[in-house]
């Protein structure tokens, strides 16, 4: 979803990068044990393509519903962990093999996971269903919101505003179905997004915030 601003920014990555050995190597042991959980053998330099993992998935999610969540969470509690022992950002994961984009989606979709499953976890779990039909009756409004921000990012100055609207714009959309909490997952789901590739604006204090849960 942030493909456009990520290339454009990929080249302050490249300056930046600090990706020693040591890192990849933990890194490569994580990823072996996150993918090996969707049926991938990892060898160095040969990571999944990011969207068929993601289509085992969401095809076990569909086939087995809320009983597989817990365990798809533990997977991505266990990765996030793991990882966390390093700091490291996209560049890193195309050492592993990933190409620039999946790379960029790789690092969206630890921090996701690890957002739906502690944080969201609650909401989630409660409102499974209910979040996934939410997902495909507004699949084209959804998809503006992302298309939205996409053109925005490279014909706008003001990134943060556009991270803002984008934080704005999906959530409605489960609140409306599912009511308050649902909404507020979504936006911390997209937050946690937005910051797992570009946490400029969270740490300059002009992202917004996420409205509180209500329990
Ligand atoms: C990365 O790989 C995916 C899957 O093969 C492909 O769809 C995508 O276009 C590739 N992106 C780049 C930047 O090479
Ligand atoms: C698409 O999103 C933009 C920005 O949020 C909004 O102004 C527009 O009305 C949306 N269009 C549709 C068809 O939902």
């Amino acid at each position: 979803m942030l493909r456009n601003l990520l290339i454009a920014v990929s080249l302050l990555y490249v300056a930046n990068a600090q990706c020693g050995q040591n890192t990849v190597s933990i890194l490569q042991k994580c990823y072996s044990d996150f993918v090996s959980f969707y049926g991938y053998t990892y060898t160095p330099g040969n990571m999944p393509v990011y969207w068929d993992l993601h289509q085992v998935r969401t095809k076990m999610l569909r086939d087995q519903g809320l009983t597989v969540q817990p365990k798809i969470c533990d997977v991505a509690t266990a990765l996030f962990q793991c990882t966390d022992k390093v700091k490291f950002d996209a560049i890193c994961i195309q050492e592993l093999g990933a190409n620039s984009s999946d790379a960029t989606s790789w690092m969206t979709d630890r921090a996701v996971g690890n957002y739906q499953c502690t944080d969201g976890y609650k909401t989630l779990m409660a409102d499974f269903d209910c979040i996934g039909k939410a997902r495909d009756a507004n699949a084209v409004a959804l998809q503006n919101c992302t298309d939205t921000l996409d053109y925005q990012l490279t014909h706008s100055i003001n990134i943060c505003k556009d991270f803002n609207d984008f934080l704005a714009c999906q959530p409605p959309y489960y609140d409306k179905a599912c009511g308050h909490n649902a909404g507020v997952f979504m936006c911390g789901v997209n937050r946690a997004g937005i910051d797992a590739n570009l946490d400029l604006c969270d740490k300059l204090g002009l992202l917004d915030k996420c409205a509180p849960y209500k329990y």
